[in-house]
């Protein structure tokens, strides 16, 4: 029976935070902690953990040989892999690359992009990213001598607009990298859209789902991505990166490795020995959140558990702007309807106390937030606020109540500069 998460502060929801530890660990108040740091790390239910441990224990070895460790490791590579396609939307897990995290992935890949580019070729970034799906694109274009082009936000709605695409870029375009879910302003990206456009161009697509995989069901297949990245440790397991691309993309470039290392997928992605029991979390992660779902496969658990967490969502954005609307102190930069087809729940607030001191002052209260740019540097950058301090970025996902939602806001209006 999957867990009711409909009903908020419901007994369902109770049993689900019940699988946190964290979640009970008293802050300073004596009440607990409030964890709105959700864009910034996840908390991880116990499975998470169990996993971890139970692999280093009883599986600690490296991959490939006949003895009873070693091949634990292959079945937990094996494991994650297909949890890891389930999650994702891809048909094998042979296109599911693990690494350190989505950082470090995308730097690989940009090394391995450096040879296809060429001067006078394109590559598109967006200000709406996270630096790291704008970092490693520039440093290819840079060692290539291709030229970058910047698609901007629209400020009305605060996403990425297709026909703004469409008019940067061309027939030179050889990577179109966008974000489909903003860290910093919980802008959801018209994916399939903008992936549309991006084809009427030569240029490889990819898409960082980092900020959305702990909100809402990437569809990599289904979206015609080339290569999507996300990292675990924002949904709910450990800090482990994740890759899934095109069989034919994961082909064709050429990783760096060394020369004994198998060149097939997924293998030849992954430089070095994995981190095998932060891997085994991963799975757990996923098959924690595949329990909030009914269905068959692990994929229909996935999609059924995700529609839960989303109207879960809806109602703590729904609290959130409703707060947000009965005062003026704080001002939100974001969409300001509670629609999880347009915004997830992660809140981007200026107001009468500088975001730094905002945020110490939460902590004070028992409250987890985040304060500056958070890495989305491109974001506050295009906003002019980088200057000033960015944003107080407080961001829900499924274990958090309405209560608390009501908590932050007492404290945020009892907030005097
Ligand atoms: C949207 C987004 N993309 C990429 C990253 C980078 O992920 P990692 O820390 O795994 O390198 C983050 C981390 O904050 C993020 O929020």
């Amino acid at each position: 029976m999957a867990v009711d998460l409909t009903k908020t502060d419901s007994f369902e929801l109770g049993a689900i935070r019940q699988l946190f530890p964290a979640l009970s660990v008293s802050g300073p108040t004596g009440k607990p902690w409030v964890y709105l740091d959700g864009p910034g790390g996840t908390q991880v239910p116990a499975s998470v953990a169990e996993s971890i441990s139970q692999a280093i224990l009883f599986a600690n070895a490296n991959r490939g040989a006949s003895f009873a460790t070693s091949q634990a490791v292959d079945a937990i590579m094996s494991r994650a892999g297909q949890a890891a396609a389930a999650l994702l939307g891809v048909d094998s897990p042979d296109r599911v690359v693990f690494g350190q995290n989505m950082t470090s992935l995308a730097f690989h890949a940009a090394d391995a992009i450096i040879p296809t580019l060429k001067p006078g070729d394109e590559v598109v970034v967006s200000n709406l990213d996270h630096d790291a799906n704008v970092a490693p694109w520039v440093h290819a274009a840079q060692r290539s001598g291709a030229t970058v082009r910047r698609l901007d936000f629209n400020r009305q709605n605060m996403t990425l607009s297709p026909a703004q695409l469409a008019d940067t870029i061309g027939p030179k375009t050889r990577l179109i990298a966008f974000t489909a879910a903003s860290n910093a302003l919980g802008s959801l990206t018209p994916v399939p859209e903008l992936v549309r456009v991006a084809r009427t161009s030569p240029a490889l697509v990819i898409v960082d789902g980092t900020h959305y995989a702990p909100h809402l069901l990437p569809k990599v297949d289904e979206w015609d991505v080339d290569l999507f990245f996300c990292s675990a440790y924002k949904f709910f397991g450990p800090h482990v990166g994740l890759m899934a691309g095109k069989l034919e993309v994961l082909n064709r470039l050429q990783p760096a490795k060394v020369r004994p290392a198998c060149n097939l997928l997924p293998v030849r992605w992954m430089t070095g020995t994995q981190n095998h029991e932060g891997i085994a979390g991963v799975t757990a992660a996923i098959e924690y959140l595949a329990s909030l779902g009914n269905g068959e496969s692990l994929r229909q658990k996935l999609v059924a558990a995700y529609h839960r967490i989303a109207d879960h969502e809806r109602e703590l954005m729904e609290v959130f702007l409703h707060r947000l609307g009965s005062q003026q102190a704080w001002t939100l930069t974001g969409v300001q309807v509670p629609d999880p087809s347009r915004r997830v729940a992660t809140f981007a607030l200026r107001g009468p106390v500088d975001p730094a001191t905002a945020s110490r002052k939460l902590a004070e209260k028992g409250i987890c937030s985040y304060a500056g740019n958070f890495y989305a540097l491109p974001v506050t950058e295009a906003l002019g606020l980088e200057s000033k301090g960015g944003f107080l970025r407080v961001g829900a996902v499924h274990y958090n109540t309405v209560d608390e939602i009501h908590r932050l806001w007492d404290e945020l209006q009892a907030l005097k500069a």
